[in-house]
């Protein structure tokens, strides 16, 4: 089993020293990563700026900083591997133009005109062959599992974890996380407070279980 997963924020450049980013620290895309060497799965990491290490001689991790090369990265690796988890925080906009010099202080307003990313997750479930699985992660703060589910369909996903941002201990920087795993095929499972190890435990179990 050859399986991708995307983990950490993307930084999309402002400037030479400046950057958008978001508060993604990588550690549940890490942790699946682990977890799934450790069950001796081929794990191809694509991961953004994060300040984690990882060892494993399962593990064949690849670096990048912004959307588009994360983009790059898993449209290369995807069609090869038999799984993907896209745990990634992927920014959704980024600087139309990149200043080559620092933007200098002045008293106006700098405006920064954002264009939309390209959505990885999106982009692998058009090429999705039959035998291929996909994982999404969803973020929602308003009607949780209808926006879950009705994002796994528009990207063609066959599961998605919804992270909790209602419970302290859950979501980005934390050790812990609190998810609800809904598949395809309607099977819905909400997980109590766990170590992200954890998390990433049940996950890889309930695609083992949808998979076989
Ligand atoms: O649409 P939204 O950003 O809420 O979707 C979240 C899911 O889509 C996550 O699995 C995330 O990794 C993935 N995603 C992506 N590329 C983007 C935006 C989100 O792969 N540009």
């Amino acid at each position: 089993m050859k399986i991708l997963i995307t983990a950490g924020p993307t930084y999309e450049r402002i400037d030479p020293v400046r950057f958008i980013g978001n508060f993604s620290t990588g550690k549940m895309g890490f942790a699946l990563a682990q977890a799934c060497a450790e069950r001796g799965f081929e794990v191809v990491l694509i991961a953004g700026v994060v300040h984690l290490q990882i060892q494993h001689a399962n593990i064949k991790r690849i670096d990048v900083e912004s959307a588009a090369q994360m983009y790059d990265a898993v449209m290369e690796n995807f069609p090869e591997c038999d799984m993907a988890i896209f745990c990634a925080a992927v920014a959704d906009f980024t600087p139309e133009t990149v200043y080559s010099q620092k933007v200098k202080r002045k008293d106006n307003d700098l405006i920064i005109k954002l264009k939309p990313t390209k959505d990885i997750a999106a982009a692998a479930g058009k090429t999705k062959r039959e035998n291929q699985f996909i994982v999404g992660f969803a973020l929602e703060t308003n009607d949780e599992e209808s926006n879950a589910i009705a994002k796994m369909q528009r990207k063609n996903s066959d599961m998605i974890v919804l992270n909790s941002l209602n419970d302290s201990g859950a979501g980005f920087g934390w050790d812990t996380n609190k998810v609800t795993m809904i598949s395809k095929n309607g099977d819905k499972t909400a997980l109590p407070l766990l170590s992200k190890k954890e998390v990433a435990e049940k996950i890889i179990d309930e695609i083992i279980k949808i998979k076989s």
